[in-house]
């Protein structure tokens, strides 16, 4: 976590009190939201509820009716446009390349507009289709219709990278991209993010692509009111009103079994602990209590577990509540009370989980009066 005094200090762009109408209807209400440096921030919300007009406004493609918009420490309407365009990478669906262009004359289009010679602008050219999974001999002299809906978008997220931007705005985009592509664009492009450091605010309709990828996901109702800001896991396990709910409500306990983590509270004792000693016939040497100083302490008997043991399965502290569920029911075939030695980083046994651990941790996700952030 950051130290609160950074917090304020890293947004890279804030919203304040910021309002939006068109002849009569109001697109944007007020609406006040900070943007933190380096983080992948993403708007979710129905159709219309204003998602891209607040967007649009934070590289002025579209002027706010009131309010400020203020880029790093500048107001963004002090900055001329076009300039501001170019510091700001764009990225929408279905991407809007240039037909008659050639992928890598896409992605150079800005280096292009700012003068770069040729060798810089090749060069960058070459080490972006490298960073979005194109590979330049095959794809740099393509045309775009040459491309899948998923190649095209990943040269639209390369051409917008192109001068490394410090901010990045994307609108739905991969919308346009077949399931399984998306799945992994998806995947790609966080761990891109990440990597590069880029601020991004993103926008999607798709709670499942806002949840999977953002580490803030704002929730946002007709208006662009704000009903939410929170992590991911808390927007799922605990909206904070209606509209959040009717938004994540479907499908929410897949959606806390992908988000949600085993952690120590949900765990029963470790199975070959000292309180199961006194069964009898299983006077095994390594029944003598851990801590009482005995030499060699640390991991007594965790090699070669007993008869009373997990039953063949083990998962990390902190896995995926999916993947333990996935595990119980391997585990489960044929067995009654499924149960996995849970180990912790250094692969000693810290407890063990059952089915229970995993309703545990739904219900411990789920309490109310935990909000984070
Ligand atoms: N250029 C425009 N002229 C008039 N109304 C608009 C215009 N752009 C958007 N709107 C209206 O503003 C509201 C928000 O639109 P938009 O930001 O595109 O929503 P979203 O991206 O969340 O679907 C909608 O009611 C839409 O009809
Ligand atoms: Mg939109």
């Amino acid at each position: 976590m950051p130290g609160a005094a950074g917090v304020e200090d890293a947004a890279a762009i804030r919203f304040e009190a910021v309002r939006k109408e068109y002849a009569g209807a109001v697109a944007v209400d007020d609406l006040t939201l900070a943007v933190r440096a380096h983080e992948l921030l993403v708007l979710v919300g129905p159709s219309g509820c204003g998602k891209s007009t607040t967007l649009r406004m934070a590289n002025r493609l579209v002027e706010p009716t009131s309010g400020r918009i203020v880029l790093g420490d500048e107001d963004v309407t002090d900055v001329d446009p076009v300039a501001l365009r170019r510091r700001i990478g764009y990225v929408i669906q279905n991407v809007g390349l240039f037909p008659h262009r050639t992928v890598a004359q896409n992605v150079g289009t800005v280096p292009g507009l700012l003068g770069w010679d040729r060798r810089r602008t090749r060069a960058r050219v070459l080490e972006l289709l490298e960073l979005v999974g194109l590979d330049p001999d095959r794809y740099a002299r393509r045309w775009p219709h040459e491309l899948s809906g998923g190649e095209r978008q990943r040269v639209g997220v390369a051409r917008a990278l192109a001068t490394d931007p410090p901010v990045l705005l994307m609108d739905e985009p991969f919308g346009a991209v077949d399931p399984v592509g998306r799945a992994r664009l998806q995947q790609e492009f966080a761990r891109l993010q990440r990597e590069l450091g880029t601020t991004v605010m993103m926008v999607t309709h798709d709670v499942d692509e806002a949840v999977r990828m953002a580490d803030r996901v704002v929730v946002l109702s007709r208006g662009a009111r704000v009903e939410q800001l929170a992590h991911p896991l808390e927007v799922v396990a605990r909206p904070a009103s209606d509209q959040v709910a009717d938004l994540v409500g479907r499908g929410r306990t897949a959606r806390l079994l992908a988000l949600g983590r085993l952690e120590p509270e949900d765990l029963e004792p470790r199975h070959d602990a000292p309180a199961r000693a006194a069964t009898p016939g299983d006077g095994a040497p390594g029944d003598a209590a851990p801590g009482d100083g005995a030499p060699g302490d640390g991991a007594p008997g965790d090699a070669a577990p007993g008869d009373g043991a997990p039953r063949g399965g083990a998962v990390r502290l902190g896995a995926e509540l999916g993947d333990v569920v996935e595990a119980l029911t391997a585990v489960a075939a044929g067995h009654d009370g499924a149960r996995l030695a849970v180990l912790d980083d250094a692969g000693r046994p810290v407890g063990t989980a059952t089915g229970d651990s995993v309703v545990r941790a739904l219900r411990r996700l789920t309490a109310a009066g935990r909000g984070t952030d």
